[in-house]
């Protein structure tokens, strides 16, 4: 990556102040933490300022409290988790910004780690305000950013606080972007991409962007809908993107002149609802009946695709191969997490969704990589600019 690393800057005794992304999944009764791994992801770039005696800061933001305070948003629960990680106390602050907040700052001995309260209590984070970005900044000495699954939102503690500090990467970002990025430059191939979710025009602009290095494109999940009808197949009650149906004949004529592999589904699971209650058989998809909609992958597509996505080197993979919120609707996602955890192949997972099957599935340690971004790891693979990496100081030549 050509911007510089935490790696590559003294701080010792500098105040640091480190945008994480501990953004995560809360039980709705219980306000427990039901996934952790945004919070483990950001331990090597805490445990090393740790280690190298720095005064740390953490920004994060959780949920969309819009600007105001929601007490069930307050990250209490998060710096608790965050010290039994650690295995040391993080103080959490009243606020994130104001007198008081600079007083806990001061009283930070090197190597101790303080969180600030969440920053979307303010309005004027996700406005990027710029006397709230100078608030901030005048926390520390030195802005790290590791929040990589938040770097695609042009916000105050995201990209404001950068005009006022000398702003680096952080070991997660540097990582993600690594990683990502090889899959974009030189994959192994045959590469394939294992593409499901409920909308594909959340991701044309990656499929337009790695098109080329792709062997093999695979399609599960509501999105193969588009494909099948543009194919002139019945999908019953199924979403059809009218307006992607030119984008999506257009991309599989291109694919089959360039001799690639296009694998559809063959069977789907189709029901007559979207609910715990909901009928449902396996159909050919020349069988989809009316009133009937696809909520899976059937057995037959499990196996092609299984078929497909074995004699490849590098599988991607976004977005579940069905209804997942919908427990008899998992069993397509389930067996492609179960065959690329097994695959000798690179894996790679794509954040939001796919990441949570996989995790919940604890299957992650099998997969190379599994982003902690949903909206940032698309956005990264089709080519554009994250405003947070943007805004960090390139790498000295
Ligand atoms: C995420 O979970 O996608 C990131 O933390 C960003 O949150 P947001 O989508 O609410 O901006
Ligand atoms: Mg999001």
């Amino acid at each position: 990556m050509n911007k510089t690393s935490v790696r590559d800057i003294g701080v010792e005794g500098k105040r640091v102040l480190v945008r994480v992304d501990f953004n995560v999944p809360l039980d709705e009764n219980t306000g427990e933490i039901t996934d952790d791994s945004r919070i483990q992801a950001t331990i090597p770039t805490i445990k090393y300022l740790i280690g190298q005696r720095a005064r740390v800061i953490l920004i994060s933001h959780l949920g969309r409290p819009k600007g105001k305070v929601v007490d069930e948003l307050r990250l209490t629960v998060v710096a608790q988790r965050l010290s039994q990680l650690l295995g040391q106390q993080v103080e959490i602050a009243i606020d994130c910004i104001g007198p008081r907040v600079e007083k806990s700052v001061e009283e930070l001995n090197n190597g101790d780690v303080l969180l600030l309260e969440n920053v979307r209590f303010h309005p004027e984070e996700e406005e990027n305000d710029t006397s709230f970005a100078q608030a901030l900044a005048h926390l520390g000495d030195i802005f790290v950013n590791d929040a990589f699954s938040a770097s695609h939102r042009a916000h105050a503690s995201i990209t404001g606080i950068a005009d006022y500090l000398p702003a680096v990467a952080g070991l997660l970002l540097e990582k993600e972007i690594k990683t990502l990025g090889d899959i974009l430059e030189n994959p192994a191939h045959p590469f394939a991409v294992l593409l499901g979710g409920a909308k594909i025009s959340d991701k044309i602009g990656m499929l337009e962007n790695i098109r080329c290095k792709v062997d093999s494109f695979l399609i599960g999940g509501g999105m193969a809908a588009t494909f099948l009808k543009a194919k002139s197949y019945g999908v019953g009650l199924s979403l059809v993107e009218g307006d992607k149906l030119e984008f999506v004949t257009q991309l599989m004529g291109d694919i089959a002149k360039q001799r690639k592999h296009l694998v559809l589904p063959i069977d789907v699971v189709v029901a007559d609802s979207l609910s715990t209650e909901a009928t449902s058989k396996v159909v050919p998809v020349e069988n989809i009946p009316s009133g009937l909609r696809i909520v899976d992958i059937g057995p037959l597509t499990i196996d092609s695709f299984s078929r497909e996505l074995e004699r490849c080197k590098t599988v991607f993979w976004n977005g579940p191969m069905g209804i997942y919120e919908i427990p008899q609707f998992t069993a397509g996602t389930q067996a492609m997490a179960r065959l690329l955890a097994n695959l000798k192949s690179t894996t790679v997972i794509g954040g939001g969704s796919t990441a949570e099957a996989v995790i919940e599935m604890k299957l992650a340690d099998k997969m190379n990589f599994v982003s902690t971004g949903g909206g940032a790891s698309l956005r990264f693979l089709s080519g554009k600019a994250l405003p947070g990496v943007e805004v960090l100081m390139d790498k000295e030549k």
